[in-house]
């Protein structure tokens, strides 16, 4: 039974250079987890509290040194000397010691760190791999077997727009989804596609490939349809077949571009009808398999009918939507809203809370996507819990960028190391 014998963190910072936190837990047998979370810029206004010092005079109000307290404090006190026999059981814990419902006292950027570094300790005391742990994680919670069956299907930010990349066009991604049978041949086939979107930058836009936050590339598109055609081409001049090799999913974040119950796209305030039609049309022009955000967060009597107008052309994805959280997906499930969940366990704060939301996902038959965030550090924990949570595919931005690379590199290790065929999506 792995007994805690302390807990500390230190606030480091992420790829945009903000502060977050790094936890460690020790247990008393001496072996160590160290983990660092990860935070979004485009959050969704549902996401669980992640807890800034709000001093102006320090990394503009955003350090961390109150949630690295309270690690080291309270955390750090009520855990200690504590047995705790499964991951349930430390994350009731911390969720009774903050009794927030949004876990704003102690912050969910300190619980999550410690939720994680305790999984990755345990792990290593069992000499278990992390994907392994992760895998054994969600069977107690799902009552399910721990195996693995395949490995998630990388999809690769291409383009990006909206908060990630200056807002200089309204959608947050393109992301391009080989259809190579290994993550090896898939990344080959990336890189193909990113180059050749790079140069297509260079002749168009007379642009250097500089990369947006999450290392995709962000020219000053001059619409939507534009960033469409050009990740099409870019397909076809690496030699590919746009739906046949290399499909593309979109990531639309309409929540942040949604005022006074309009979408507003390239000067046009668009209802969400409006919207719906627009989407349809991308779907149209562009071999798009993937829409997540289609429609915004608190635009919840709409997405049925985007669900039913893109049914069996295209995934509709909730990530602003769901949140990651367990009531805002039995509410999706019930209204029909969604068929497929971005899980993020940051939106939610604990690994429980997280398995919970991925599995209630399965239960309705959904796909799951798990996701970074924008804001991302060196630590790769994120691909174990994809592949051990059997997720459909992975998002974690572009292939530059090492906050990124760090865990692309770790799913070609695991892929090495079993030897999974990549799971069967898209067809
Ligand atoms: P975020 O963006 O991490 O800034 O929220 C990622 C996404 O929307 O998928
Ligand atoms: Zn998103």
């Amino acid at each position: 039974m792995p007994i805690i014998r302390c807990l500390t963190a230190l606030e480091v910072l992420d790829s945009r250079g903000r502060p977050t936190v790094q936890a460690t837990c020790e247990l008393a047998s001496g072996t160590r987890g160290t983990v660092s979370v990860p935070s979004g810029a485009s959050t969704g206004a549902a996401e669980a509290l992640e807890l800034r010092d709000g001093d102006p005079a320090r990394y503009r109000g955003l350090g961390c040194r109150t949630a690295v307290g309270h690690v080291n404090g309270p955390l750090n006190e009520a855990l200690s000397g504590h047995d705790f026999d499964s991951q349930a059981v430390i994350d009731r814990a911390m969720l009774d010691l903050d009794g927030t419902p949004n876990k704003s006292r102690l912050g969910a950027n300190a619980i999550l760190a410690v939720s994680l570094a305790f999984a990755r300790a345990v792990a290593a005391e069992r000499g278990l791999p992390l994907y392994r742990h992760f895998a054994s994680l969600l069977a107690a919670e799902t009552g399910g077997p721990e195996d693995i069956a395949a490995l998630p299907r990388p999809t690769v930010n291409l383009f990006s727009g909206g908060k990630h990349a200056g807002g200089q066009v309204e959608i947050q991604d393109v992301l391009i989804a080989s259809k190579a049978a290994t993550v090896e041949a898939a990344m080959a086939e990336t890189y193909a596609v990113y180059q050749a979107a790079a140069d297509l930058c260079r002749s168009r836009y007379g642009m250097r490939a500089l990369v947006a936050d999450e290392g995709g590339l962000a020219p000053d598109f001059p619409n939507v349809e534009t960033m469409l055609d050009d990740a099409v081409a870019a397909i076809r001049n690496a030699g590919l077949a746009p739906g046949r090799d290399v499909a593309l999913c979109i990531d639309v974040a309409a929540s942040h571009f949604y005022a006074d119950g309009r979408y507003h796209l390239a000067g046009e305030a668009l209802t969400s009808g409006g919207m719906i039609d627009r989407i349809a049309v991308w779907l149209d022009r562009a071999p798009i398999v993937s829409v997540e955000d289609g429609l915004a967060e608190d635009d919840w009597e709409n997405w049925p009918e985007l669900r039913s107008r893109l049914a069996g052309r295209a995934l509709v994805l909730g990530d602003d939507l769901l949140t990651t959280n367990p009531n805002r997906i039995r509410r999706a499930v019930d209204a029909g809203a969604a068929d497929a969940l971005l899980l993020k366990v940051n939106q939610i704060g604990t690994l429980t809370e997280a398995a919970e939301a991925c599995r209630l996902a399965r239960q309705a038959g959904w796909r799951v996507v798990v996701s970074a965030r924008s804001g991302e550090t060196e630590d790769d924990w994120l691909t174990d819990l994809a592949v051990g949570w059997g997720a459909d595919a992975l998002k974690v931005g572009s292939i530059t960028r090492s906050e990124r690379l760090a865990k692309w590199n770790r799913l070609l290790a695991i892929e090495a190391e079993t030897g999974l065929p990549v799971v069967n999506w898209p067809g």
